[in-house]
C-alpha cells in the first residue's frame, strides 16, 4: 500500500521570530511512519518542525511549517494513496495578520488577533473515496466521546483517542494509552503500551480496513 502519515505540530508565525505552535514532538507520527515502513509499505511522511531523525526507508519526506503547508502538501500525497494517517497536532488558529518584521517590545500589541485554520482532514475527507483515513484525537476529558464526534464529522474509518494528561499518554513520552474508535460506534481500549507497539497496531488496522 501507499500510506501518507503527517507528524509533528504547525507553526503560525506571529513575525520573524515568533510563533504560535504546541506540545506535540513528532514521535506518534514518526512511530506510525515507521511502522508503515516495516511492514513493506511505501510510506510518505508529511512533517512539521521536530527534533526527531526522520524513519529510514520512506518513499518521501515532505517537510512543512504551517498548517496551510500541511493542508497543501497531504492533498498532493494523498493523491494517489491508499491510506493517510493523520498523526499530526495541527494548530486549529493563527496569528490574523504576520508581521513582515520583528515586532519590538516597545510596540508589542496587547492582543493577538487570531484566525481560523482549516481543518485538514475535514478538507481531505471530501474527496477521500475508498481511502482509507485514521485521525487522532488527543483530548483532556471524555476522551472517547470526543473523539466520536470527531470521526463523524471528518468521515474518517478509524479514529485513535488518548487523553493526553493521564500518566504515560500525551506529549513527548514514549508510550501512549489509546482507545480505537469505530463509525459503528464501538471502542477498544489498549492498555499502556509504547508508542512503536501502538504504531503497529494502527498500521494493522489500516491494512484490514483496506482488506489488504
Ligand atoms: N486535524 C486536522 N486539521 C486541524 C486540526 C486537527 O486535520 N486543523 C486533525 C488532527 O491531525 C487529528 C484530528 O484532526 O487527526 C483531531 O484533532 P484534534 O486536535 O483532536 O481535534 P480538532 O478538530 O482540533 O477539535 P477540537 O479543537 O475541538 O478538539
Amino acid at each position: 500500500m501507499r500510506i501518507v502519515v503527517s507528524a509533528g505540530p504547525t507553526r503560525e508565525f506571529v513575525d520573524p521570530v515568533r510563533f504560535l505552535s504546541n506540545r506535540s514532538s513528532g514521535k506518534m507520527g514518526y512511530a506510525v511512519a515507521q511502522a508503515a515502513v516495516e511492514a513493506g509499505h511505501e510510506t510518505v511522511l508529511v512533517s512539521g518542525p521536530v527534533s526527531i531523525p526522520a524513519p529510514r526507508g520512506l518513499a518521501a519526506f515532505v517537510p512543512v511549517v504551517s498548517a496551510r503547508d500541511m493542508l497543501a502538501a497531504l492533498r498532493k500525497a494523498v493523491k494517489g494513496a491508499d491510506a493517510l494517517v493523520m498523526a499530526a497536532a495541527v494548530a486549529d488558529f493563527r496569528p490574523a495578520r504576520a508581521c513582515r518584521r520583528k515586532i519590538h517590545k516597545g510596540e508589542m500589541p496587547g492582543a493577538i488577533a487570531l484566525k481560523p485554520n482549516p481543518d485538514i482532514l475535514a478538507a481531505l475527507s471530501r474527496g477521500k473515496g475508498r481511502r482509507v483515513f485514521v485521525g487522532f484525537a488527543a483530548e483532556t476529558e471524555r476522551a472517547e466521546a470526543g473523539a466520536a464526534a470527531k470521526l463523524r464529522r471528518k468521515k474518517l474509518d478509524l479514529i485513535v483517542a488518548n487523553d493526553v494528561t493521564r500518566p504515560g499518554a500525551g506529549f513527548e513520552v514514549d508510550t501512549n494509552i489509546a482507545t480505537f474508535v469505530r463509525p459503528d460506534g464501538s471502542t477498544e481500549t489498549l492498555p499502556l503500551m509504547s508508542k512503536a507497539e501502538l504504531a503497529r497496531k494502527i498500521v494493522a488496522q489500516v491494512e484490514a480496513l483496506a482488506g489488504v
